[in-house]
């Protein structure tokens, strides 16, 4: 049968367990010893100081946490680092080669894709990883696949000038029937 074990007063509480494991961050291999319950987006935040990534909500809600896991956007906050051990992890921080920056970066300032910017990190990211699946073709599919990035600032027809213009497809949708078109008068 098992016994409850009342500790006693004054007495410190048993260390929590902590795993090791092993990430490439940014191309740098990181060996760390860390909670289970450790997000991946507080391992980067906390305890490497990898700030760039931001946490909005903390629940999946607003893609600010977003990065690169083997080259796929995932939101950090709601995934254990435990359980990224052995992958390969890129943030903000290292999209930039050198004083170089990734074209995205550079189109973001470009199209002036930001005011406050606390979306930004994820945003890139996100555009990163929606330009690795290769499934965007317009505008509206580049909004549509980058939903779950939310920009409080309303910054997104900045963004998705930016993100078209780096992906070389259409910032205008074409249509047949333009009297479908919310908000315009047919010609
Ligand atoms: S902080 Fe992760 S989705 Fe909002
Ligand atoms: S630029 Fe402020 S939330 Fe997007």
């Amino acid at each position: 049968m098992d016994a409850q074990v009342t500790p006693r007063p004054g007495a410190a509480p048993a260390a929590a367990p902590r795993y090791p494991i092993t990430l490439r961050i940014n191309g740098q291999e990181t060996r760390l010893e860390i909670e289970a319950w450790v997000s991946l987006l507080d391992l980067l935040r906390e305890h490497l100081h990898l700030t760039g990534s931001k946490k909005g909500c903390d629940q999946g809600q607003c893609g600010a946490c977003t990065v690169l896991v083997d080259g796929k956007r995932i939101n950090s906050c709601l995934t254990l680092a435990v359980m990224q051990n052995g992958r390969d992890i890129t943030t903000i921080e290292g999209l930039a080669e050198g004083d170089t920056l990734h074209p995205l970066q550079q189109a973001f300032i470009d199209h002036d894709a930001f005011q406050c910017g606390y979306c930004t990190p994820g945003q890139i990211c996100s555009a990163v990883g929606l330009m690795n699946e290769g499934e965007a073709r317009n505008a509206d599919q580049v909004r549509e696949l980058m939903s779950g990035n939310v920009c409080r600032c309303g910054a997104y027809p900045q963004i998705v000038g930016a993100v078209t213009q780096v992906m070389n497809i259409p910032a205008v949708v074409e249509t047949t029937d333009r009297s479908v078109v919310v908000g315009t008068v047919p010609v």
